[in-house]
């Protein structure tokens, strides 16, 4: 098994150099013997399907610019088509209960191929955001979100602002690294409202 998987990241490797070639070359063979590789390694299971093997066109375009600078024709088209994207809640009800919210910012579970199929996903907020002031790890690769209700308000502005970033960040910031979570599938739209509830309930950690 091991020595099997040994096989398949050579091959991966080897692929990978040639498609280099290839992409110089630009005849593109090397980029299709390398997804080719890439397709017959994986295997759907639990909450990993195949599908996100696919890149999106927007994915295509960001991989391929790293530092996230595009030409500003291109970034507007994305933000827009990604605005397009947000579902906002029907009945105007943004707000849910921030005790689940806190649960879901702290769970990092969720669409892994050792996720049930069935099983609920968290949003990892904490991963990237500091949120509520006493919990003392948390990542830094997004701003803290901590006062988050002091510094936004609880206009309805701030609010459709907050629930698009969470819909789909890239709607803001074309190459955003934030998971796109309503637009993806990741959180269901009563998790986004739990979420907004603990950004903007004055009684959630975040706020006190
Ligand atoms: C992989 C890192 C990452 C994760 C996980 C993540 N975010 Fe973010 N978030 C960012 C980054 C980076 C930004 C800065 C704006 C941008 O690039 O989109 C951001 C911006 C935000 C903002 C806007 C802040 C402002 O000043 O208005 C909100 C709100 C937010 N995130 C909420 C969340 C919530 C809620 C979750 C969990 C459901 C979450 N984020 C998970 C990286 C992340």
């Amino acid at each position: 098994m091991r020595a099997n998987r040994v096989a398949q990241s050579m091959a991966l490797v080897m692929v990978a150099c040639s498609a280099e070639r290839g992409g110089v070359a630009g005849d593109g063979t090397g980029q299709a013997a390398l997804e080719k590789v890439v397709a017959s390694s994986f295997r759907a299971r639990g909450q990993a399907g195949l599908d996100r093997l696919q890149q999106s066109e927007m994915q295509r375009i960001c991989s391929r610019a790293p530092t996230g600078q595009l030409p500003a024709d291109l970034q507007q088209r994305l933000q827009r088509e990604a605005l397009q994207s947000v579902r906002f809640p029907e009945d105007g009800r943004w707000l849910g209960k921030w005790q689940q919210g806190e649960k879901i910012a702290q769970s990092g579970t969720g669409m892994q191929y050792s996720d049930a199929a069935d099983a609920p996903r968290g949003g990892g907020c904490y991963g990237c955001h500091q949120l509520s002031g006493t919990e003392i790890a948390y990542g830094t690769i997004g701003p803290s979100l901590y006062r988050y209700l002091e510094r936004k308000g609880a206009g309805s502005d701030a609010m459709q602002r907050a629930w698009t970033q969470i819909w789909n960040a890239h709607a803001y910031n074309a190459c955003s690294v934030m998971p796109r979570f309503g637009d993806a599938g990741i959180l269901t739209p009563e998790q986004i409202r739990d979420v907004m509830a603990l950004l903007f309930d004055p009684q959630s950690p975040v706020n006190r």
